[in-house]
């Protein structure tokens, strides 16, 4: 006798549900997309023990037709595409047809629907995927299901569930990242009886991250909303106050969809650079791409979030392009920029990043390095009449403009403007914009600092050190960039603070050295805190700063400003 057999139905189902119910969250976000192809803007999850014994979803959709209950726990039974020919135009969340079919064969399952035609709603019962009870029931529209006992047929699957906290955690995160992306769907998630979360559908995303967040995170975010080329980019990114360790809060929606995709990681990394964070670590972000289903692939596997976009490049750009539009909207000592003029300005940021600071890689379009104009456009500068009161702590340089008070960071400030300079030394590769100094000096290195200085020399060079190898571990200083030093630094010391720098924080070298070298010599050659400025040296440093399209903050991301509104200074609270 032959070994083959054709598998039954049941099996069939259990073996699919293997692959899309792996844990009680899986069960959660099935049912709950299905409520919201089906239009609902109310649902409600309510489970116990972690999902394990009991899940419940409630909804306000548009139900399922009486003679399509039981058709519908079928597998491949959708009514959302008749063939694949659809696929392309897939806005639903489901399509497979798989979901109700899977679930209900490993648990013990009730479905309750009306639809708004009808008078009374149905529910059905099924057991391991048999339905055991039909009937008309009074019932709301919309759909109730029900998911007990996950598992209690196949008892290796039970096994392999993590304890009843951690299961739980599981569906709050993802009910979390799906209230995120579903800002006009009211979600309430009740855990054991006690409600763990609730949204209120007003579609309002500082709401969404105040609730998610709290109040220092809400303070501290830029709205993004950006078109171009058929994509659609909205919600926040944050300021460099609140930039992380760890790229947890970088979070993507592809369509409403949560995504991991390593394309945009790379954008938004060179979009968050010079500033947008500190140097290693990683900016803040909730961000919703919409743009048709035929520019990706994805669903490789139905519990994936990866995905595959048709034209990487184009991706890229408009995801940099929104956030570093976002990044540079901020109003700065009560001036906000010209929309076209900033625009402007992230395109040619752009091409230079693309050219510099991204080694050749598959994603990365090759145009023309951009030589053109430089990054400071001294004819563009803002307009602001400021008031200059004094300086604190021989650290902030206190102003007030509209009758509001401006603290600036003197280091931070200064620290921007001369790597915007440097930096333009290095875009346009002006090797000899190079201050020669009166007598060059001859340094002796040890034996590793000679060896990165060699192996680096190019940086140097583009950044405007003049230096010759000298042999035996020493190296000759000719010149040092041509930078606004507040008083001669000496050669020596800007060029020894800097390769100790470089060399002490070694471990983000590689992909990031040039930003990283850039931001250092800025940092060493600016006036530090407590140095006395004088009035005019202030007046210099502001004017400069009002040229810059980013001054907001230094290159390792600590604001250059901070505002303080009349009412912090009411007296009345004291
Ligand atoms: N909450 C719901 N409201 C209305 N219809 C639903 C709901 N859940 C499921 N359905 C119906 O059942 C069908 C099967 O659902 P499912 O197995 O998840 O497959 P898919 O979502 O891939 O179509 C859906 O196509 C839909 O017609
Ligand atoms: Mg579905």
């Amino acid at each position: 006798m032959g070994k083959i057999v054709v598998l039954d139905d049941l099996s069939i189902n259990q073996i699919a549900a293997g692959e899309v119910i792996e844990r009680p969250a899986n069960v959660v976000k099935e049912l709950v997309e299905n409520s919201v192809d089906a239009g609902a803007d109310k649902i409600t999850i309510e489970v116990k023990k972690g999902g394990k014994t009991f899940i419940k979803i409630t909804d306000n959709g548009k139900g399922i037709e009486k003679e399509d209950m039981p058709l519908s726990l079928e597998r491949h039974a959708t009514s959302k595409i008749k063939s694949v020919e659809d696929l392309e135009n897939t806005y639903t969340m489901g399509f497979r047809g798989e979901a109700l079919a899977s679930i209900a064969s490993i648990s013990n399952f009730t479905m309750i629907s009306r639809t708004e035609n009808e008078e009374l709603g149905v529910k059905i019962v099924a057991e391991g995927g048999d339905i055991v009870f039909a009937e008309e029931v009074p019932a709301n529209v919309g759909t109730t299901i029900i998911v007990e006992n996950i598992f209690f047929n196949t008892p290796v699957r039970y096994k392999f569930l993590k304890n009843d906290g951690t299961e739980f955690r599981y569906i709050k995160e993802w009910i979390e990242k799906f209230a995120m992306s579903h800002l006009d769907v009211s979600v309430k998630l009740i855990n054991d009886t006690k409600t763990v979360f609730t949204s209120n559908g007003r579609g309002n995303i500082y709401d969404m991250v105040y609730l998610l967040y709290g109040k220092d995170v809400k303070e501290n975010i830029i709205k993004v909303d950006y078109e171009q080329e058929d994509i659609k980019i909205t919600g926040v990114i944050g300021t460099s106050l609140i930039a992380r360790d760890t790229r947890k809060d970088q979070i993507v929606f592809l369509n409403k969809r949560n995504i991991k995709n390593s394309v945009l990681t790379a954008s938004s990394d060179q979009a968050f650079k010079g500033g947008g964070t500190g140097i290693g670590k990683h900016g803040f972000f909730i961000l919703n791409l919409d743009m048709p289903a035929s520019f990706y692939d994805i669903n490789v596997h139905p519990t994936k979030m990866e995905v595959r976009f048709k034209d990487e490049n184009k991706v890229f750009k408009v995801f940099y392009n929104a956030i570093k539009n976002a990044m540079l909207t901020k109003e700065f000592l009560g001036n906000t920029e010209v929309e076209e003029k900033k625009q402007a300005y992230v395109e040619k940021e752009y091409n230079f990043m693309t050219n510099h600071f991204i080694k050749p890689t598959s994603i990365v379009p090759s145009n023309k390095i951009d030589t053109g104009k430089s990054i400071i456009e001294r004819e563009e500068k803002r307009k602001v009449d400021y008031k200059y009161i004094g300086i604190l702590f021989r650290t902030y340089i206190v102003i007030e403009v509209n009758g509001e008070i401006y603290l600036i960071d003197q280091h931070a400030a200064h620290e921007r403007l001369l790597y915007e300079q440097i930096r333009e030394n290095y875009k346009n590769n002006l090797q000899n914009n190079t201050q020669m100094t009166l007598l060059s000096e001859v340094i002796n290195l040890t034996h590793k600092e000679y060896e990165f200085v060699k192996e680096n020399i190019e940086l140097f060079k583009k950044a405007g050190f003049d230096l010759e190898d000298f042999g035996d571990n020493s190296i000759k200083i000719n010149g040092i960039p041509d930078i606004e030093y507040r008083e001669k630094t000496t050669a020596r010391n800007l060029f020894m603070d800097t390769l100790d720098e470089m060399l002490t924080n070694e471990r983000s070298q590689g992909k990031d050295i040039e930003e990283r070298f850039i931001a250092t010599v800025a940092c060493k050659a600016a006036v530090k805190a407590n140095m006395d400025l004088t009035k005019q040296e202030v007046d210099k440093l502001i004017d400069n700063l009002l040229v810059l399209k980013n001054p907001y903050t230094c290159p390792h991301g600590r604001p250059t400003t901070i505002k303080f509104d009349k009412e912090k200074f009411s007296l009345e609270d004291i």
